[in-house]
């Protein structure tokens, strides 16, 4: 699939870890589609993860930002720009860790200023990005912005812990942004409720399997895999969805709207 959908835009994608996280997915096919970006993520994660073989893969460049720092992120801004050429036309925001799931603190035993970083890593980054955005003029006019976002935002599911409130507050702020940055200069603001998909991020949550295959039954699509997911930011960052902003976009195979499957149905009765 090649569509030349983003042919001429320039943008930043953080996240991208190895080849199993959805920011990943979504280089290679912004890559495919025509566009020029350049890479971040946590200077830590420049030891850990894989991300200078995919800028090579992109033939661009890595300029390592922590996302809750604000000179981080001017300074991503303004390398992105003298290096692209030009403003932004799109920003994926795919940045998401909580040290209360990590070290699977109960969710009546969590650690506050845990917390507190789960909400500044995975949420209030996202504010941070496009506050530092609008006050460095550095996104055209219909420029997209897509975070990430899952469904623990409005059902509770009680492995995700406080993430679920880091995503609430990140589907929030794409209302309140939005709301600003398209007056402001027409650029949009949205989120994609994504289903569980087997990265660092998804598998760290304790009984990720479990989740994994209840989505899958009950969803008459089955779940979105990274792939998909990347082909959906694609949309959203082209031309095609001008009119598309402030919304929690669902992509998850149809598990946000159905009830019971009977594939949930055979197994629970398979079980008796
Ligand atoms: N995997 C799933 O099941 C799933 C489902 C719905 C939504 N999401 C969301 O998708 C996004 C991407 O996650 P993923 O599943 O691809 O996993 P991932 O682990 O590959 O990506 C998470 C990224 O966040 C980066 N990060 C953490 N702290 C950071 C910081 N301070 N500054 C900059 N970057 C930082 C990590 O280095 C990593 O690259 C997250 O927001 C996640 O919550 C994931």
């Amino acid at each position: 699939m090649n569509y030349q959908l983003l042919k001429g835009k320039k943008g930043i994608i953080t996240g991208a870890l190895d080849e199993n996280s959805i920011a990943w997915k979504v280089a290679l096919r912004a890559y495919e589609e025509g566009a020029t970006f350049v890479l971040t993520n946590a200077p830590v994660a420049m030891r850990m993860g894989k991300i200078n073989e995919l800028a090579t893969a992109c033939n661009t460049i890595v300029i390592p930002a922590d996302a809750t720092k604000v000179e981080d992120l001017e300074n991503l801004y303004t390398q992105a720009i003298a290096h692209l050429g030009g403003k932004m036309d799109f920003v994926l925001h795919s940045i998401g860790m909580s040290p209360n799931v990590r070290k699977e603190r109960p969710y009546g035993d969590l650690k506050y200023d845990y917390f507190l970083q789960s909400i500044d890593i995975s949420a209030l980054s996202f504010h941070k990005l496009l506050q530092t955005a609008e006050k460095l003029d550095a996104i055209n006019e219909w420029g997209s912005v897509v975070a990430l976002s899952y469904i623990a935002a409005q059902r509770t599911f009680g492995n995700y812990s406080d993430m679920a409130q880091a995503k609430a507050v990140l589907e929030s702020i794409a209302r309140s942004y939005g709301e600003r940055y398209g007056k402001l200069k027409k650029v949009r603001v949205n989120t994609i409720s994504q289903s569980p998909t087997k990265t660092t991020a998804g598998s760290g949550i304790d009984g990720f399997d479990a989740f994994y295959a209840f989505a899958e039954m009950l969803s008459p699509l089955g779940n979105a895999s990274a792939e998909d997911c990347a082909n959906y930011v694609i949309s959203l960052f082209s031309d095609l969805t001008r009119m598309v902003t402030m919304q929690n976009l669902f992509h998850d195979g149809g598990f946000s709207t159905n009830g019971i499957s009977d594939a949930l149905i055979d197994k629970i009765r398979g079980e008796k």
